[in-house]
Protein backbone atom coordinates (compact mmCIF):
# COMPACT_ATOMS: atom_id res chain seq x y z
CA UNK A 1 0.00 0.00 0.00
CA UNK A 2 1.47 3.17 -1.15
CA UNK A 3 -0.73 5.66 0.87
CA UNK A 4 -0.26 7.15 4.25
CA UNK A 5 -2.76 6.12 7.17
CA UNK A 6 -4.96 8.97 8.24
CA UNK A 7 -6.57 9.61 11.41
CA UNK A 8 -10.07 11.13 10.28
CA UNK A 9 -13.39 10.89 12.10
CA UNK A 10 -16.54 8.73 10.89
CA UNK A 11 -19.45 10.57 12.87
CA UNK A 12 -19.94 13.61 14.28
CA UNK A 13 -17.80 16.53 12.81
CA UNK A 14 -16.87 13.62 9.83
CA UNK A 15 -13.71 14.46 8.71
CA UNK A 16 -12.90 11.24 6.63
CA UNK A 17 -11.82 12.28 3.31
CA UNK A 18 -10.80 9.77 0.54
CA UNK A 19 -7.50 10.74 -1.70
CA UNK A 20 -7.49 10.74 -5.43
CA UNK A 21 -5.82 6.92 -5.14
CA UNK A 22 -8.43 6.10 -2.97
CA UNK A 23 -11.44 7.09 -5.19
CA UNK A 24 -9.17 5.68 -8.01
CA UNK A 25 -9.22 2.28 -6.60
CA UNK A 26 -12.80 2.74 -5.74
CA UNK A 27 -14.50 -0.88 -6.17
CA UNK A 28 -17.61 0.59 -8.38
CA UNK A 29 -19.85 -1.68 -8.68
CA UNK A 30 -21.84 -1.54 -11.75
CA UNK A 31 -20.72 -3.07 -14.97
CA UNK A 32 -24.32 -2.48 -17.08
CA UNK A 33 -26.89 0.21 -16.86
CA UNK A 34 -29.24 -1.62 -14.41
CA UNK A 35 -29.32 -3.63 -11.11
CA UNK A 36 -31.17 -6.34 -9.96
CA UNK A 37 -29.99 -9.34 -7.38
CA UNK A 38 -28.17 -11.45 -8.74
CA UNK A 39 -25.42 -14.74 -7.83
CA UNK A 40 -22.72 -12.45 -7.99
CA UNK A 41 -20.36 -14.54 -7.14
CA UNK A 42 -16.72 -14.90 -8.41
CA UNK A 43 -13.10 -16.65 -6.97
CA UNK A 44 -11.63 -14.15 -4.81
CA UNK A 45 -8.45 -13.74 -6.69
CA UNK A 46 -5.80 -11.43 -6.68
CA UNK A 47 -6.28 -8.15 -8.39
CA UNK A 48 -3.38 -5.83 -10.26
CA UNK A 49 -1.56 -3.78 -8.10
CA UNK A 50 -3.04 -1.02 -6.46
CA UNK A 51 -6.52 -2.44 -6.75
CA UNK A 52 -8.64 -3.48 -3.44
CA UNK A 53 -8.54 -7.31 -4.29
CA UNK A 54 -4.89 -7.32 -5.00
CA UNK A 55 -4.22 -8.69 -1.49
CA UNK A 56 -6.91 -11.03 0.10
CA UNK A 57 -7.10 -8.81 2.87
CA UNK A 58 -7.40 -5.03 2.00
CA UNK A 59 -5.58 -2.49 4.28
CA UNK A 60 -5.90 1.71 2.65
CA UNK A 61 -4.94 4.92 4.28
CA UNK A 62 -8.35 4.63 6.56
CA UNK A 63 -7.07 1.58 8.94
CA UNK A 64 -6.23 3.70 11.63
CA UNK A 65 -10.01 5.86 11.16
CA UNK A 66 -11.39 2.56 11.32
CA UNK A 67 -10.03 0.82 13.94
CA UNK A 68 -10.36 3.89 16.01
CA UNK A 69 -14.05 3.71 14.99
CA UNK A 70 -14.53 0.26 15.91
CA UNK A 71 -13.25 1.08 19.37
CA UNK A 72 -15.74 3.50 20.30
CA UNK A 73 -18.56 1.74 18.99
CA UNK A 74 -17.28 -1.26 20.87
CA UNK A 75 -16.80 1.21 24.20
CA UNK A 76 -20.54 2.18 23.56
CA UNK A 77 -22.09 -1.26 22.59
CA UNK A 78 -19.70 -4.14 22.84
CA UNK A 79 -23.00 -6.31 22.38
CA UNK A 80 -21.71 -5.74 18.54
CA UNK A 81 -19.44 -8.21 18.99
CA UNK A 82 -21.04 -11.75 19.02
CA UNK A 83 -19.30 -15.03 20.35
CA UNK A 84 -21.26 -18.24 20.76
CA UNK A 85 -19.06 -20.67 22.89
CA UNK A 86 -18.75 -23.47 19.90
CA UNK A 87 -16.84 -20.74 18.03
CA UNK A 88 -13.60 -21.28 19.62
CA UNK A 89 -11.88 -23.28 16.89
CA UNK A 90 -13.00 -20.20 14.53
CA UNK A 91 -11.84 -17.89 16.73
CA UNK A 92 -8.09 -19.18 16.58
CA UNK A 93 -8.86 -19.75 12.47
CA UNK A 94 -9.32 -16.17 12.53
CA UNK A 95 -6.27 -15.38 14.15
CA UNK A 96 -4.12 -17.37 11.86
CA UNK A 97 -6.03 -16.03 8.56
CA UNK A 98 -5.66 -12.08 9.74
CA UNK A 99 -2.13 -11.96 11.22
CA UNK A 100 -0.46 -14.09 8.79
CA UNK A 101 -2.19 -12.74 5.89
CA UNK A 102 -1.87 -8.84 7.03
CA UNK A 103 1.99 -9.93 7.95
CA UNK A 104 2.68 -11.38 4.24
CA UNK A 105 1.04 -8.52 2.49
CA UNK A 106 1.76 -5.48 4.51
CA UNK A 107 5.63 -6.12 6.06
CA UNK A 108 6.41 -2.72 6.20
CA UNK A 109 3.69 -2.49 9.16
CA UNK A 110 2.61 -5.83 10.20
CA UNK A 111 5.19 -8.87 11.73
CA UNK A 112 4.28 -12.30 12.73
CA UNK A 113 6.76 -15.07 13.97
CA UNK A 114 5.70 -18.14 14.62
CA UNK A 115 7.61 -20.76 16.26
CA UNK A 116 5.51 -24.06 16.96
CA UNK A 117 2.29 -22.29 18.84
CA UNK A 118 4.33 -19.44 20.09
CA UNK A 119 4.01 -16.72 18.43
CA UNK A 120 4.43 -12.90 18.13
CA UNK A 121 2.62 -10.38 16.33
CA UNK A 122 3.90 -6.95 16.02
CA UNK A 123 1.31 -4.14 14.57
CA UNK A 124 3.05 -1.04 13.88
CA UNK A 125 0.18 1.08 13.03
CA UNK A 126 -1.46 0.73 16.13
CA UNK A 127 1.24 0.70 18.50
CA UNK A 128 0.68 -3.54 19.35
CA UNK A 129 3.85 -6.12 20.24
CA UNK A 130 1.98 -9.08 21.61
CA UNK A 131 3.85 -12.51 22.14
CA UNK A 132 1.48 -15.26 22.96
CA UNK A 133 0.71 -18.94 22.41
CA UNK A 134 -1.34 -20.01 19.86
CA UNK A 135 -4.81 -21.64 20.94
CA UNK A 136 -4.05 -20.32 24.47
CA UNK A 137 -6.66 -17.73 25.34
CA UNK A 138 -4.97 -17.02 28.25
CA UNK A 139 -2.03 -15.44 27.07
CA UNK A 140 -3.88 -12.75 24.89
CA UNK A 141 -5.48 -9.51 26.67
CA UNK A 142 -8.93 -10.69 25.32
CA UNK A 143 -10.88 -13.43 23.45
CA UNK A 144 -8.62 -14.01 20.09
CA UNK A 145 -11.13 -13.13 17.85
CA UNK A 146 -12.10 -9.58 19.41
CA UNK A 147 -8.01 -9.07 19.28
CA UNK A 148 -7.48 -9.64 16.19
CA UNK A 149 -10.74 -8.22 14.89
CA UNK A 150 -9.99 -4.64 16.50
CA UNK A 151 -7.05 -4.75 14.18
CA UNK A 152 -8.45 -5.41 10.55
CA UNK A 153 -10.73 -3.22 8.48
CA UNK A 154 -14.36 -4.10 7.89
CA UNK A 155 -16.99 -6.61 9.68
CA UNK A 156 -16.71 -9.91 9.73
CA UNK A 157 -19.59 -12.73 10.45
CA UNK A 158 -18.25 -16.46 10.84
CA UNK A 159 -20.65 -18.94 10.23
CA UNK A 160 -20.70 -22.73 11.67
CA UNK A 161 -21.72 -24.77 9.14
CA UNK A 162 -24.21 -27.42 10.39
CA UNK A 163 -27.41 -29.77 8.89
CA UNK A 164 -26.59 -28.21 5.10
CA UNK A 165 -27.21 -24.64 6.31
CA UNK A 166 -24.99 -22.18 7.48
CA UNK A 167 -25.39 -19.99 11.26
CA UNK A 168 -24.23 -16.86 12.13
CA UNK A 169 -22.61 -17.67 15.18
CA UNK A 170 -19.38 -15.16 15.65
CA UNK A 171 -19.07 -11.68 14.45
CA UNK A 172 -17.76 -8.56 14.89
CA UNK A 173 -20.77 -5.95 13.38
CA UNK A 174 -19.69 -2.14 14.07
CA UNK A 175 -20.43 -0.48 10.09
CA UNK A 176 -23.40 -1.97 8.91
CA UNK A 177 -25.67 -0.74 6.36
CA UNK A 178 -28.72 -1.25 8.56
CA UNK A 179 -29.22 -4.43 9.80
CA UNK A 180 -28.57 -6.00 13.53
CA UNK A 181 -25.41 -8.36 14.40
CA UNK A 182 -27.35 -9.20 18.11
CA UNK A 183 -30.85 -9.40 16.18
CA UNK A 184 -29.18 -11.73 13.54
CA UNK A 185 -26.57 -13.81 15.87
CA UNK A 186 -28.05 -17.70 15.74
CA UNK A 187 -29.59 -16.95 12.89
CA UNK A 188 -29.57 -19.54 9.18
CA UNK A 189 -28.50 -18.34 6.04
CA UNK A 190 -32.24 -17.85 4.81
CA UNK A 191 -33.13 -16.63 8.20
CA UNK A 192 -31.07 -13.21 8.26
CA UNK A 193 -31.43 -12.76 4.38
CA UNK A 194 -35.46 -12.92 4.89
CA UNK A 195 -35.77 -8.82 4.75
CA UNK A 196 -34.26 -8.62 1.22
CA UNK A 197 -37.08 -7.99 -1.52
CA UNK A 198 -37.42 -10.31 -4.41
CA UNK A 199 -33.69 -12.23 -3.81
CA UNK A 200 -36.09 -14.90 -1.81
CA UNK A 201 -38.25 -15.75 -4.91
CA UNK A 202 -35.27 -15.48 -7.47
CA UNK A 203 -34.05 -18.62 -6.05
CA UNK A 204 -31.01 -16.38 -5.02
CA UNK A 205 -30.26 -17.65 -1.63
CA UNK A 206 -31.27 -20.87 -2.31
CA UNK A 207 -28.45 -21.25 -4.93
CA UNK A 208 -26.17 -18.87 -2.97
CA UNK A 209 -25.91 -21.23 -0.12
CA UNK A 210 -25.98 -24.29 -2.40
CA UNK A 211 -22.41 -23.07 -3.45
CA UNK A 212 -20.93 -21.72 -0.05
CA UNK A 213 -21.86 -25.42 1.44
CA UNK A 214 -19.31 -26.48 -1.29
CA UNK A 215 -16.49 -23.63 -0.37
CA UNK A 216 -13.11 -25.01 -0.47
CA UNK A 217 -10.27 -24.22 1.81
CA UNK A 218 -7.73 -21.91 -0.14
CA UNK A 219 -10.23 -20.74 -2.77
CA UNK A 220 -12.03 -17.77 -1.74
CA UNK A 221 -14.49 -16.01 -3.13
CA UNK A 222 -16.08 -12.70 -3.16
CA UNK A 223 -18.85 -10.59 -4.49
CA UNK A 224 -19.90 -6.69 -3.63
CA UNK A 225 -22.99 -5.56 -2.75
CA UNK A 226 -23.97 -1.72 -2.34
CA UNK A 227 -25.60 1.18 -0.52
CA UNK A 228 -25.85 4.93 -0.47
CA UNK A 229 -25.41 6.89 2.62
CA UNK A 230 -25.48 10.36 4.56
CA UNK A 231 -22.30 11.61 5.60
CA UNK A 232 -19.49 8.92 5.56
CA UNK A 233 -20.69 7.31 8.67
CA UNK A 234 -19.98 3.75 8.91
CA UNK A 235 -22.00 2.70 11.70
CA UNK A 236 -25.48 2.64 10.36
CA UNK A 237 -26.44 -0.18 12.35
CA UNK A 238 -30.65 -0.34 12.85
CA UNK A 239 -30.21 0.36 16.40
CA UNK A 240 -27.97 3.28 15.37
CA UNK A 241 -31.09 4.01 13.48
CA UNK A 242 -32.20 7.66 15.80
CA UNK A 243 -28.64 8.98 14.98
CA UNK A 244 -28.39 8.32 11.19
CA UNK A 245 -31.86 8.33 9.69
CA UNK A 246 -32.45 11.69 10.44
CA UNK A 247 -29.97 12.89 8.41
CA UNK A 248 -31.51 11.48 5.55
CA UNK A 249 -34.20 14.40 5.31
CA UNK A 250 -30.69 16.66 4.90
CA UNK A 251 -30.11 16.60 1.72
CA UNK A 252 -30.99 19.02 -0.44
CA UNK A 253 -30.00 20.30 -3.91
CA UNK A 254 -27.51 22.49 -2.40
CA UNK A 255 -25.29 19.44 -0.30
CA UNK A 256 -26.51 16.52 -2.37
CA UNK A 257 -22.95 15.98 -3.92
CA UNK A 258 -20.92 16.41 -0.93
CA UNK A 259 -22.99 15.08 1.31
CA UNK A 260 -24.54 11.49 0.14
CA UNK A 261 -22.11 8.51 -0.46
CA UNK A 262 -21.81 5.85 -2.80
CA UNK A 263 -21.07 2.75 -0.19
CA UNK A 264 -19.92 -0.36 -1.51
CA UNK A 265 -19.29 -3.65 0.00
CA UNK A 266 -16.55 -6.15 -1.29
CA UNK A 267 -17.58 -9.08 0.41
CA UNK A 268 -15.14 -12.13 0.56
CA UNK A 269 -15.91 -15.49 1.78
CA UNK A 270 -12.94 -17.87 3.35
CA UNK A 271 -13.20 -21.40 4.06
CA UNK A 272 -11.49 -22.00 7.92
CA UNK A 273 -8.94 -24.53 8.33
CA UNK A 274 -9.97 -26.27 11.82
CA UNK A 275 -13.60 -25.13 12.71
CA UNK A 276 -14.62 -25.74 8.54
CA UNK A 277 -16.40 -22.49 9.42
CA UNK A 278 -16.75 -19.52 6.53
CA UNK A 279 -15.96 -16.26 7.52
CA UNK A 280 -17.69 -13.46 5.88
CA UNK A 281 -15.88 -10.13 5.94
CA UNK A 282 -17.87 -6.85 4.31
CA UNK A 283 -15.41 -4.07 3.88
CA UNK A 284 -16.86 -0.82 3.13
CA UNK A 285 -15.55 1.97 0.95
CA UNK A 286 -17.65 5.20 0.84
CA UNK A 287 -17.14 7.73 -2.24
CA UNK A 288 -19.20 10.99 -2.25
CA UNK A 289 -20.73 11.62 -5.26
CA UNK A 290 -18.32 14.82 -5.71
CA UNK A 291 -15.36 12.75 -5.87
CA UNK A 292 -17.29 10.39 -7.69
CA UNK A 293 -17.51 12.74 -10.75
CA UNK A 294 -13.81 12.13 -11.00
CA UNK A 295 -14.42 9.36 -13.53
CA UNK A 296 -17.46 10.41 -15.67
CA UNK A 297 -18.38 6.94 -16.67
CA UNK A 298 -18.76 6.41 -13.24
CA UNK A 299 -21.30 8.69 -13.04
CA UNK A 300 -23.04 8.31 -16.44
CA UNK A 301 -23.76 4.73 -15.17
CA UNK A 302 -24.46 5.26 -11.74
CA UNK A 303 -27.46 7.97 -12.89
CA UNK A 304 -28.59 4.73 -15.39
CA UNK A 305 -28.69 2.37 -12.97
CA UNK A 306 -30.30 4.65 -10.19
CA UNK A 307 -33.09 5.78 -12.75
CA UNK A 308 -34.13 2.65 -13.59
CA UNK A 309 -33.76 0.78 -10.13
CA UNK A 310 -36.86 -1.27 -8.42
CA UNK A 311 -39.19 0.60 -6.07
CA UNK A 312 -38.52 -2.17 -3.89
CA UNK A 313 -35.03 -2.19 -3.89
CA UNK A 314 -34.56 1.87 -3.53
CA UNK A 315 -37.02 1.27 -0.33
CA UNK A 316 -35.29 -1.79 0.95
CA UNK A 317 -31.67 0.59 0.73
CA UNK A 318 -33.02 3.57 2.32
CA UNK A 319 -32.69 5.91 -0.46
CA UNK A 320 -36.68 7.20 -1.04
CA UNK A 321 -35.98 10.30 0.73
CA UNK A 322 -33.24 12.23 -1.06
CA UNK A 323 -33.11 9.65 -4.54
CA UNK A 324 -34.49 12.51 -6.23
CA UNK A 325 -31.71 15.20 -5.42
CA UNK A 326 -29.28 12.12 -6.57
CA UNK A 327 -31.02 12.08 -9.45
CA UNK A 328 -31.31 15.24 -10.19
CA UNK A 329 -27.61 16.23 -9.45
CA UNK A 330 -26.73 13.44 -12.06
CA UNK A 331 -29.13 13.78 -14.83
CA UNK A 332 -27.50 16.66 -16.98
CA UNK A 333 -23.91 14.29 -16.55
CA UNK A 334 -25.16 11.54 -18.89
CA UNK A 335 -24.85 12.64 -22.29
CA UNK A 336 -26.40 8.84 -23.36
CA UNK A 337 -23.01 7.73 -24.52
CA UNK A 338 -23.08 3.86 -24.88
CA UNK A 339 -21.29 1.90 -22.31
CA UNK A 340 -20.63 -0.94 -22.88
CA UNK A 341 -21.71 -4.02 -20.75
CA UNK A 342 -18.72 -5.31 -18.52
CA UNK A 343 -17.08 -1.87 -18.56
C1 LIG B 1 -28.25 -8.70 2.60
C2 LIG B 1 -25.57 -11.32 5.60
C3 LIG B 1 -23.89 -13.95 1.95
C4 LIG B 1 -26.89 -11.64 -0.97
C5 LIG B 1 -27.70 -9.22 3.73
C6 LIG B 1 -27.98 -8.77 5.07
C7 LIG B 1 -27.23 -9.50 5.90
C8 LIG B 1 -26.46 -10.43 5.11
C9 LIG B 1 -27.17 -9.41 7.42
C10 LIG B 1 -28.95 -7.66 5.49
C11 LIG B 1 -30.33 -8.25 5.68
C12 LIG B 1 -31.26 -7.27 6.39
O1 LIG B 1 -31.70 -6.31 5.76
O2 LIG B 1 -31.53 -7.50 7.57
C13 LIG B 1 -24.87 -12.24 4.85
C14 LIG B 1 -23.91 -13.18 5.39
C15 LIG B 1 -23.46 -13.91 4.37
C16 LIG B 1 -24.11 -13.44 3.18
C17 LIG B 1 -23.52 -13.32 6.86
C18 LIG B 1 -22.44 -15.01 4.45
C19 LIG B 1 -22.64 -16.19 3.98
C20 LIG B 1 -24.57 -13.56 0.83
C21 LIG B 1 -24.38 -14.14 -0.45
C22 LIG B 1 -25.22 -13.53 -1.29
C23 LIG B 1 -25.95 -12.51 -0.51
C24 LIG B 1 -23.39 -15.25 -0.80
C25 LIG B 1 -25.33 -13.86 -2.75
C26 LIG B 1 -26.27 -13.61 -3.53
C27 LIG B 1 -27.46 -10.61 -0.27
C28 LIG B 1 -28.29 -9.59 -0.87
C29 LIG B 1 -28.66 -8.73 0.17
C30 LIG B 1 -28.07 -9.26 1.36
C31 LIG B 1 -28.67 -9.47 -2.34
C32 LIG B 1 -29.48 -7.44 0.03
C33 LIG B 1 -28.48 -6.31 0.04
C34 LIG B 1 -28.99 -4.91 -0.28
O3 LIG B 1 -29.82 -4.71 -1.15
O4 LIG B 1 -28.45 -3.97 0.32
N1 LIG B 1 -26.78 -10.24 3.78
N2 LIG B 1 -24.95 -12.41 3.51
N3 LIG B 1 -25.52 -12.58 0.77
N4 LIG B 1 -27.34 -10.38 1.06
FE1 LIG B 1 -26.17 -11.41 2.28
Amino acid sequence: MNMAFKQETLRDDYTFSNSPESVRRFPFPFDEDEYMYSVNIEPHDAGPPGAVTEYAIDIDEHYLTECEERRIVLEDDHGRYVALPHMMDAQWDMVELVMTNLAKDYPESFQLTQDGDNWHWVNKPLGIDQQFVFGDTSTLPMEPFEFISRQVQGDWVIMDQRDDDLFADLGIVTGQADWSVAFDAGMSFKEWHAPVPHAPEMGIFDRALKYLLHLQYGSPVRRTNWRMCVNPRLDTSSEKWHLWGPDNVSVTAENVAEKVYLRVELQALFRLPRSNAIAFSIRTYMVSLEDLAMYPRWIKRLYRVLNSLHPDLAEYKGLNSYLPYVLEWLKPQDDGEVLPKGT
